[in-house]
């Protein structure tokens, strides 16, 4: 989390149907070209941002013409009670954009159902165990559905490698804990059944698409023989694909 004692009120930067504008800490309107987002990733799907904050990319999504938007946060809006942005915006779009309080680790697909589309930008690196947090995301995504992850990234070499940020804190920042290179961004996303379809580095940053197109490996389930079946199901929901895998073997 950057420093909010410092940071001004709006984490995002909006221009509203109305001529006004908010110039926030990032600038969300580069941002988004930079991540290549388009019309054509959200038009009619079912869209959960997964720490949303003021909701730049919640009500995006929204105006790219997704059928349904959930915005999904914990920290910045119950911790530190500032959801006031995302409020805002919102009565600025006139938006349907639904906000769920949730954390990620509490992400419930029963709960919440499944989404074609799923922005995880800016929160990996906040978890403490950010495995655990991506099984959990993903396993709201549907089979066939899309994921984009935007990290902070290692330059780390060869092997798939998660720095932790320990004595030594990422900007100051006592709220990131783990710096992952590609290669683990990458492989984390094959083990819960994703494929990267289009990377992009953007200096330290990194964002990467992936397509949920198989089965969560089946050696996650080795550290989840002390957990009841039924939340191992929730956290590898996966007969639809294994189903459209066996029709496609017929
Ligand atoms: C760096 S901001 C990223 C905001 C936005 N996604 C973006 O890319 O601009 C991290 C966001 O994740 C949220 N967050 C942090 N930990 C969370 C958790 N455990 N559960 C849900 N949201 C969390 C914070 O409240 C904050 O809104």
């Amino acid at each position: 989390m950057p420093n909010l004692a410092a940071a001004p009120l709006w984490w995002h930067s909006f221009q509203f149907p109305d001529g006004t504008s908010v110039k926030g800490s990032k600038d969300t309107l580069k941002e988004a070209a930079d991540w290549q987002l388009n019309q054509s990733w959200f038009q009619g799907q079912r869209v959960l941002d997964v720490g949303a904050w003021d909701g730049f990319y919640s009500f995006l999504a929204e105006r790219y013409g997704a059928k349904e938007v959930i915005a999904l946060d914990s920290y910045v809006w119950d911790t530190l009670g500032r959801k006031e942005g995302f409020l805002h915006a919102g009565r600025k779009f006139n938006t349907r954009v639904r906000a769920v309080h949730c954390r990620v680790v509490d992400i419930d697909a029963a709960v919440l159902g499944q989404f074609d589309r799923i922005i995880f930008a800016g929160v990996l690196y906040h978890m403490l165990d950010p495995f655990l947090a991506l099984r959990k995301v993903v396993s709201v995504l549907r089979p066939g559905g899309e994921i984009l992850v935007e990290t902070h990234c290692e330059q780390l070499n060869d092997y798939p490698a998660l720095k932790l940020f320990g004595r030594v804190q990422l900007g100051g920042d006592s709220g990131n804990f783990w710096g992952p290179n590609e290669k683990c961004v990458v492989e984390m996303l094959e083990l819960v059944g994703c494929s990267a379809v289009k990377t992009l580095r953007l200096g330290s940053r990194l964002v990467i698409y992936a397509k949920q197109d198989r089965p969560a490996s089946s050696r996650l389930h080795l550290d989840d023989h002390r957990q009841p079946l039924a939340s191992r199901a929730a956290l590898s929901p996966r007969p639809a694909i294994e189903k459209e895998q066996l029709r496609a073997r017929i």
